[in-house]
């Protein structure tokens, strides 16, 4: 099935359920200063999940262009994109789960629409917690409709809950549901969920019946809400048998024009692979982006800041696939042509796409050629320090003086089996900022926001997990990298091995236990060496200067650092490993949330 049949099916399918077509909306949110872009269907509708009548009545369908840039280092896999379209069917206090779930069940299983067999059908559900009781009642409509009792899977907050797409807002226990792909299991802990393949997650039913206010309480909304989402990259390459999205005809043919231009092809070699999924994904959102009706273009700050860094990432792969002069207009004519029946702002803007990305490349490949000199230069010396880290102010002079963004510094030191020490970047640049008062620039703060609550909180959070990981795994490990976006934590430290389920396990319950414990952050400002004295972790044997900020959680941890967090840490949600992965030789990394 093509995605235009699945978008037209979605549709159909839910207008003869009494439900209204309406139109998807921009891509920058509207009155929503959380998040620079719209994350997910039902984030065009807050004001409406809150209370306020929608013109287009209390049921409603659509497919709607979203985006989002939390991972963006990790386009290139199999599933992350940084563009995707979602289907959703909303109940504004209409229905709620016994109709969400039985219509979900209909359009899954029922022949004339995807036609799965119900044996394939796996669900999970809310398990409950002190605030939400377990979610019985929808445990008990899958079981009406024939789901045995062992794949409905009772699973916690960190698994069926929704929340809003940013720090407040409507949100629920959900449930969502998933497809036996007929492989075996991968062990005995192996349930919706798991990564290894066995269960595709197609649908997720949220059932919105709570506002998160600022101060972080469940308030009951007086109308009682249904959210769902089903992403149709994600669905077609299921149904198509496909191994992963860019082998869909959603990608296809950005692929193949790439593919022509450099005589290389897809799935012959892994750097080639990639490089070819990172210009289709970057170049389709970068088109969405410059293509939406509320027009940006390309800056160093907000939507702008993000779409110049999906440019710019797309030309150096396009570089390193060989590609020379001027290619991204035309590639964007591809992506024009996918899309132009969905989303007629399309056709109206394509000038504006082509031009827009054409100037950015005229602009932007000879600082690449320039600033890639530069490093191929300092490369042979950078090789021999044996921590492997670029200095921040090294990654400050390329950035300040050739123009070359710090995360394509980052992504080459990758290359090199090195990392960039980002605090330092930021240091250098925060001195530079002061010494010639230039406004702030914060997009270079982690890539994406600011000194929002959740920047602070995450950076609490990377205190927490250092402390807990030396705790678990042993004093040898020492922190190597630290990137905070709104959304995640990500951390390099120096440990040889792979961490085990259980020490995973035991790090996150030590940091959630002094979350819990709800202990004060406070901050002295102290020589490094009395810092020391006192036990603190300082970084990098860097050469801070003269005096340090020291900041302590409880008793908890201590560390040298420059901020900003929280002032109390029962002000950060629940802490989540996401992955814990290799990032060089005796270098292991780690994502973390903070789940509401
Ligand atoms: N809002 C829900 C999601 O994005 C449906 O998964």
């Amino acid at each position: 099935m093509k995605a235009k049949e699945l978008r037209d099916k979605y549709i159909e399918f839910f207008k003869s359920q009494g439900h209204n077509h309406i139109a998807g909306k921009s891509l920058i949110p509207e009155n929503d200063p959380t998040v620079l872009f719209t994350t997910a269907g039902m984030h065009p509708l807050v004001p409406y999940l809150l209370g306020e009548p929608h013109p287009g009545g209390n049921r409603l369908v659509n497919f709607q262009k979203c985006i989002r840039t939390g991972d963006i280092d990790e386009v290139g896999d199999a599933t992350h994109c940084t563009f995707f379209e979602m289907l959703g069917n909303w109940s504004l206090g209409n229905y709620f789960k016994k109709e969400a779930i039985t219509m979900s069940f209909e359009f899954l299983t029922n022949p004339k629409w995807l036609g799965f067999s119900p044996d394939l059908l796996s669900v999970t559900v809310f398990a409950g917690d002190e605030s939400v009781p377990r979610d019985e009642e929808s445990a008990g409509i899958w079981r009406s409709l024939g789901i045995p009792e062992e794949r409905i899977y009772f699973l916690p907050r960190k698994d069926n809950w929704w929340g809003p797409a940013g720090q407040t807002g409507p949100c629920g226990p959900d449930t969502e549901m998933f497809i036996d792909m007929g492989k075996e299991a991968c062990g005995d802990n192996c349930r919706p969920g798991c990564s290894c393949g066995k269960y595709f997650e197609v649908w997720n039913d949220v059932f919105m019946q709570y506002n998160k206010t600022e101060e972080g309480n469940y308030v009951p909304l007086t109308q009682k809400n249904v959210d769902t989402g089903m992403g149709v990259e994600r669905t077609i390459a299921m149904l198509q048998g496909k191994e992963t999205v860019y082998e869909t005809e959603l990608f296809q043919p950005i692929i193949y024009a790439i593919e022509q231009k450099v005589q290389k092809s897809y799935g012959t070699d892994a750097a080639v692979t990639k490089s070819l999924r990172i210009v289709a994904d970057h170049i389709r959102a970068a088109s969405f982006i410059l293509g939406d009706e509320k027009g940006v273009t390309p800056s160093n700050l907000g939507q702008g800041y993000i779409l110049r860094r999906l440019i710019r990432r797309a030309i150096r792969h396009l570089r390193k696939l060989g590609a020379e002069g001027k290619f991204l207009g035309q590639l964007a004519r591809v992506v024009i042509d996918i899309y132009k029946d969905a989303y007629p702002e399309f056709l109206e803007n394509q000038n504006k796409i082509v031009e827009e990305l054409e100037r950015e490349e005229e602009k932007f490949s000879s600082t690449l050629q320039k600033g890639e000199k530069e490093f191929e230069k300092l490369l042979p010396n950078l090789l021999k320090n044996p921590k492997k880290i670029i200095p921040g102010r090294l990654a400050f002079t390329l950035y300040d003086t050739f123009g070359f963004p710090l995360e394509i510094t980052e992504e080459l030191a990758a290359e090199n089996g090195m990392i960039v020490d980002r605090e330092g970047f930021e240091a250098a640049f925060e001195k530079h900022q002061e010494a010639s008062k230039m406004g702030a620039d914060k997009s270079f703060k982690g890539g994406l926001a600011d000194h929002t609550d959740k920047v602070r909180q995450l950076h609490t959070a990377t205190h927490l997990l250092h402390k807990a990981l030396r705790m678990v795994l042993g004093d040898h490990v020492a922190q190597k990298g630290s990137n905070i976006t709104a959304e995640r934590l990500r951390f390099d430290f120096c440990h040889p091995d792979k961490m085990s389920p259980e020490e995973i396990q035991r790090v996150e319950d030590i940091v959630n236990e002094q979350i819990q414990k709800k202990l004060a952050v406070t901050q002295e400002v102290m020589s490094l060496e009395e810092a020391r004295a006192e036990g603190s972790i300082a970084l990098f044997d860097a050469k801070y200067e003269e005096k340090v900020k020291v900041y302590s959680i409880g008793d908890f941890s201590k560390e040298v650092c420059g901020g900003p967090h929280v002032e109390n840490t029962g002000e950060m949600g629940r802490f989540k490993i996401s992955k814990e992965q290799s990032s060089s030789a005796g270098v292991r990394r780690i994502r973390a949330v903070l789940e509401e």
